[in-house]
């Protein structure tokens, strides 16, 4: 029996990146997962990735921050899989580096919508789902950068410390109802969201520098992500709850010391 066994999971974000390997993972430890997102043919590859494994998923094809659209999604995962018990919040976005006074209040407003309503969404309806069916594991994809300054744009780093509040607060607002609400906060991971300063580092032949201030002295790959959350959607992590977990190599339990030495 696999740990996630017959699970109906949703991934938002599922067409590329660290939501791709999780949707990967989840199904492959057992659940029927539908995979949501904006681009049918992203999400068409990760649906052929996933099947051809002999696992289990469909896409859906919305926009994670539009209630309506991801009402409809939440209503097909329940009728082709007969319910909801695992929600991985993960879409997301960053925007580009700009001098802080030039920074607009649109951009900041992108980056809530992209972040911090697409989380508030997920609880909301998977949460609402759950409570009244038997419970489930809501996780929400934030980021190192919610911390302190400088892990990414001011506007990004600011919503992704929203949805650790958030993960905080939904956490309670379902309390005793077997429904649980946990972050991971990825540190520097390649992805299509990195990928210029993966690039901007191969091009200077500085790629071995990059992670290298973490104790793990190395980025984080999306299989580490994908990992710690087939954890939180398990049982395995039954009484952690409201949590918020780095994922980063440790670089969230250091100062920026320089080279380690030891
Ligand atoms: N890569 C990193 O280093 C890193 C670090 C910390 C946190 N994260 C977070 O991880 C998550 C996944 O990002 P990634 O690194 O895999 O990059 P990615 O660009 O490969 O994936 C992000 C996905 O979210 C989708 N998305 C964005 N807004 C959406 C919306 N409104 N509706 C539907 N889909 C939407 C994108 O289309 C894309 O498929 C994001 O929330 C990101 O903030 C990434």
């Amino acid at each position: 029996m696999k740990r996630l066994e017959g699970r109906p999971a949703i991934v938002t974000g599922a067409g590329s990146g660290i939501g791709r390997a999780s949707a990967i993972r989840l199904a492959s430890e057992g659940a029927r997962v539908l995979l949501v997102g904006r681009t049918e043919a992203t999400l068409a590859e990760t649906r052929d990735i996933i099947t051809a494994a002999g696992d289990v998923a469909e896409l859906f094809v919305a926009d994670a921050a539009d209630e309506t659209q991801m009402r409809a999604a939440v209503d097909r995962c329940i009728a082709l899989y007969g319910g909801l018990k695992i929600f991985f919040a993960n879409a997301g976005n960053t925007d580009s580096v700009k001098p802080f006074l030039e920074q607009t209040v649109e951009a900041w407003e992108g980056m809530y919508r992209d972040n911090v309503i697409t989380a508030f969404i997920a609880c909301k309806l998977a949460g609402g789902h759950m409570i009244e069916n038997g419970g489930g594991s809501i996780i929400l994809n934030s980021s190192t950068g919610s911390l302190r300054a400088r892990g990414g744009t001011e506007a990004y780093g600011a919503a992704k410390a929203a949805v650790n509040n958030l993960t905080q607060t939904a956490a309670c607002a379902f309390a005793g109802r077997n429904t649980r609400v946990n972050a991971i906060l990825p540190g520097l991971t390649e992805t299509g969201l990195t990928k210029p300063m993966f690039d901007w580092a191969r091009d200077k032949g500085k790629e071995g520098r990059m992670g290298k201030l973490t104790p793990m002295q190395r980025p984080g790959y999306v299989a580490d992500m994908a990992g710690v959350v087939a954890f939180l959607a398990s049982d395995d992590s039954a009484y952690v709850d409201g949590q918020l977990l780095p994922v980063d190599g440790g670089i969230s339990c250091t100062h920026p010391a320089g080279r380690f030495v030891y």
